[in-house]
């Protein structure tokens, strides 16, 4: 198959940053997906439903003319969160989704949740007003090793919270471990998750192996081949429970080329291209669509799109770098090829 149309796709999980990143952010997102689920790790972090709508008014600002994508917005869980800002929250057109970051796990998580117990209020209001839990699934202790995080994790604090919730909707976002896909796979039909492009793409040795790549670098880190092979299995296995997102994270280039760089790659700019490229390789082109553009609209209980948007097997190659505000960024691929190339869209 050379050529592949299919309905538009959404991305379930971007960072777009604010201020003048937007300028490259959303225009890169809304090259191919016609919605995005927004994350809220700011500084300060969006906590509630008027910063979301405050946040969603300056992304739209930056949407070219003419093009139709809607960012699907949501709030950053913190100690703080009570249940009425949930109501607010579950009663706002624009969010979507409560994200819960462990203090520490990642990138802009300082305002993280410090235990979850405390919490459960608040899930309980998220249960009731069915409004999805967004969770980055890594423990933050400091004797678990790094590798190791996102299996804790899921035995130390999802299974006693799906067992405490059984109503609530969570996504498991950016896993990255064969468990992860298993737990999904089994756990009933209220958990889904996100996988991104450059966890299908590469493992831990595309990273370290012949030196350091810290545009490779994020978090859940990369693992070893077994689970990225277990991920390419899980995504084109027509499980209806894993869907599209890419976890794009721009940060500046000197940040990533550093003696302490920060996590998070930035894929947006070609990330359906990089999707392509992986379940073409996998044989399996055809289960692209309920990855790319069903299954999570599905889950979150939104229209599918209706517009489509056609791949050809042309090569482009992915550019160097890219404005970020006054910096630049360099996204996965930069100067390389990817084998893909989106062709046309119809509105
Ligand atoms: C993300 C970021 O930079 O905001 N970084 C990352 O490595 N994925 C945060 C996150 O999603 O963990
Ligand atoms: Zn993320």
């Amino acid at each position: 198959m050379d050529s592949l149309t299919l309905t538009a796709p959404d991305d379930w999980h971007i960072h777009l940053r604010d201020g003048p990143a937007l300028s490259t952010t959303v225009p890169d997102i809304a090259r191919w997906a016609r919605r995005a689920v927004v994350m809220p790790n700011l500084t300060p972090p969006v906590i509630s439903a008027a910063d979301a709508t405050a946040y969603r008014n300056r992304i739209l600002a930056e949407v070219p003319a003419g093009v139709d994508f809607e960012p699907l917005m949501t709030l950053y869980l913190t100690d703080d969160t009570t249940p009425s800002m949930v109501a607010e929250a579950a009663a706002c057109p624009y969010v979507h989704g409560i994200k819960l970051y462990p203090a520490g796990a990642t990138t802009n998580s300082e305002a993280g949740i410090t235990g979850l117990r405390a919490l459960y209020p608040v899930i309980e209001a998220m249960e009731t007003h069915d409004l999805p839990l967004l969770v980055h699934g890594e423990v933050t202790d400091k004797h678990c090793d790094i590798f190791d995080r996102e299996k804790a994790f899921i035995d130390s604090a999802l299974i006693p919270l799906i067992a405490q919730f059984p109503a609530l909707r969570v996504v498991f976002e950016h896993i990255t471990t064969a468990e992860a896909v298993e737990f999904v796979e089994h756990v009933g039909n209220k958990v889904a998750a996100t996988v991104t492009a450059h966890h299908l793409l590469y493992n831990r040795n595309d990273m370290l192996v012949g030196g350091i790549k810290p545009h490779l670098f994020c978090l859940p880190v990369l693992k070893r081949d077994r689970h990225q092979l277990a991920l390419r299995a899980a995504v084109t296995s027509g499980h209806t429970r894993f869907f599209l997102g890419t976890d794009s994270a721009p940060h500046a280039r000197h940040e990533k080329e550093s003696s302490c760089g920060c996590a998070g790659c930035y894929t947006a700019v070609t990330a359906l291209e990089l999707y392509a490229e992986v379940f073409d390789e996998e044989n399996a082109l055809d289960q692209l669509e309920s990855f790319a553009s069903f299954n999570g609209p599905d889950f979150y209980r939104l229209p599918r799109n209706t517009a489509e948007i056609t791949l050809n097997r042309v090569e482009q190659v992915v550019p160097q770098q890219l404005a970020l505000g006054q910096h630049e960024v360099i996204p996965i691929r930069a100067g390389e090829s990817v084998a893909w190339t989106i062709a046309r869209q119809t509105q």
